[in-house]
């Protein structure tokens, strides 16, 4: 399968979210990476679910939606309503994973589970047949434009044997730090989506990065 490219809005200009959705719109981006984050969960707060309903209005792709809070479950029938098309809840923040991740099946949207830089792969195991994408984290969750870890690489290995060992469909998601220098040895590595904030709104023509972004 070719790789998958999401763009992630919390880099995007937030006094000018349509023109940034369109311009995701009109690129050769797959996904939009939508960032939810509670203040608790994480050190910061983003936007909640009229940002996402604005976004979904004029979204022409599916809406990868990373949810960085606490107890999620409460809230997934209200990302379904606001517009969510893949639901990723972070590993750390589940007590009873399997019944949330049966919970976002349920409302009819995939559903991801997102690690942290020190969370081992090898936690997945046993959900890893139940879901479809595994969101790993290659910065800490809150903030973005943050340094890439190095040993995301190493872990994007040893997830992709976990995938195939167990005949899971999942598919491997790099989030945070993803640039221009790193992103070929991340796919080489096993990733199969590529999440670029920074990279792509910073640069001086974002449909252009987005591109690049693209080429293996
Ligand atoms: C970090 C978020 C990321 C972030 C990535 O907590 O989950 O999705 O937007 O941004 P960059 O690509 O700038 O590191
Ligand atoms: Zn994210």
């Amino acid at each position: 399968m070719a790789h998958l490219v999401a763009p992630s809005i919390l880099s995007a200009d937030f006094a000018n979210i349509q023109r940034d959705v369109e311009m995701i719109n009109s690129s050769n981006a797959d996904w939009f990476h939508v960032d939810i984050m509670d203040g608790v969960f994480v050190p910061n707060i983003s936007f909640g679910f009229p940002v996402v309903k604005a976004i979904k209005k004029h979204a022409k792709k599916p809406l990868d939606v990373h949810l960085m809070i606490v107890d999620p479950d409460k809230y997934v029938q209200a990302f379904k309503e606001a517009g969510a098309d893949i639901l990723s809840v972070h590993f750390e923040a589940c007590t009873h994973l399997h019944r949330t991740i049966q919970n976002i099946k349920s409302h009819g949207m995939k559903a991801g589970v997102a690690i942290n830089p020190h969370t081992p792969v090898s936690v997945l195991e046993d959900i890893i047949a139940d879901i479809d994408l595994v969101c790993m984290m290659s910065v800490n969750p809150g903030f973005g434009g943050q340094k890439f870890i190095e040993n995301t690489y190493h872990k994007t290995a040893l997830l992709k044997a976990l995938i195939k060992n167990k005949n899971s469909q999942a598919l491997i998601e790099i989030d945070g730090g993803v640039d221009l220098n790193n992103y070929k040895k991340l796919l080489q590595s096993g990733a199969d989506v590529l999440v670029a904030g920074n990279t792509v709104f910073s640069s001086k023509n974002p449909l252009q990065t987005i591109a690049e972004l693209k080429t293996i």
